[in-house]
């Protein structure tokens, strides 16, 4: 190689190195509500893809325990299209003292042995809900949590049926793991929407969260990571746990643990 192309291949190689994740971000949203009485945590952990968080997943399950959830949400590709899922059930096994509910991603749908995962993951402690919703307390406040499964597109699913899948007035959740659906979410009657996928958009521009390309979605699209209004509720991606996608990896984008705070409405 001529010597002139040392000095920007070092560079480039230099700012790749510098960008590659070193450690899970925790990532804190608060939101107050008049549908619930006392705080509640809630931990959204996405897109984990079978990573490996070293013995045990204790690189990830401690940081997780340090932020006390009251809840766990996982919303898709928690393990790969192949059969790999053993580190995902071990974090799933570490964590099965809190209540935790998982709907599909598309990796997961890939699978023709999704039935034996789904009986792994449910062994696990861990709800799978598939078109249904389930209601569970925390803290004295009832949600009602609700799981579709990851299908190809957004006009395969109707707003007014996932809206009729929830039976109750109890602060509303659906876990959906692609998120940039939102016209189809806007028109679901529920308060939260939790989504993953997007992987924060891969790359990042340096000390942004700025993406520069997910799945299905233009460059540099909003619906990477972060909170977002709906024209009802609230949309909240993670930017998910995999450190690279099918040896692709990450820059400027450290795996996530999103922290989301429900608290009750200020006393007037
Ligand atoms: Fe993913």
């Amino acid at each position: 190689m001529n010597a002139i192309w040392l000095i920007p291949a070092g560079v480039i190689g230099a700012a790749v190195c510098a960008g590659l994740p070193r450690k899970i971000d925790i990532t804190k949203y608060a939101i107050r509500t008049d549908k619930v009485k006392n705080m509640i945590r809630i931990a959204v952990l996405s897109d984990l893809h079978n990573e490996d968080y070293g013995e045990n997943m204790e690189k990830l399950t401690v940081p997780l325990m340090n932020e006390h959830p009251d809840l766990i949400l996982m919303p898709g590709d928690m393990a790969e299209e192949r059969h790999h899922q053993d580190n995902t059930l071990k974090m799933m096994r570490a964590v099965s003292h809190i209540p935790s509910f998982y709907s599909t991603g598309n990796h997961e749908e890939y699978r023709r042995d999704l039935p034996e995962l789904k009986k792994q993951i449910a062994e696990c402690g861990v709800r799978i809900l598939s078109g249904e919703a389930a209601v569970t307390e925390i803290n004295g406040t009832r949600l009602e949590i609700c799981g579709i499964p990851c299908r190809r597109r957004e006009s395969l699913f109707d707003a007014d049926e996932i809206s009729s899948l929830f039976r109750t007035d109890s602060y509303r959740i659906l876990l959906s793991h692609r998120p940039h659906w939102v016209t189809l979410y806007g028109n679901v009657n529920c308060d939260l929407v939790v989504s993953g996928h997007a992987h924060g958009g891969q790359w990042c521009i340096p000390g942004t969260h700025v993406g520069i390309k997910a799945p299905n979605q233009r460059l540099f699209s909003k619906y990477t990571c972060g909170i977002h209004d709906l024209k009802k509720g609230k949309l909240l991606i993670s930017r998910g746990l995999v450190k690279d996608y099918h040896h692709i990896p990450r820059l400027y984008n450290n795996p996530e643990i999103v922290i989301l705070t429900l608290l009750p409405e200020e006393q007037k």
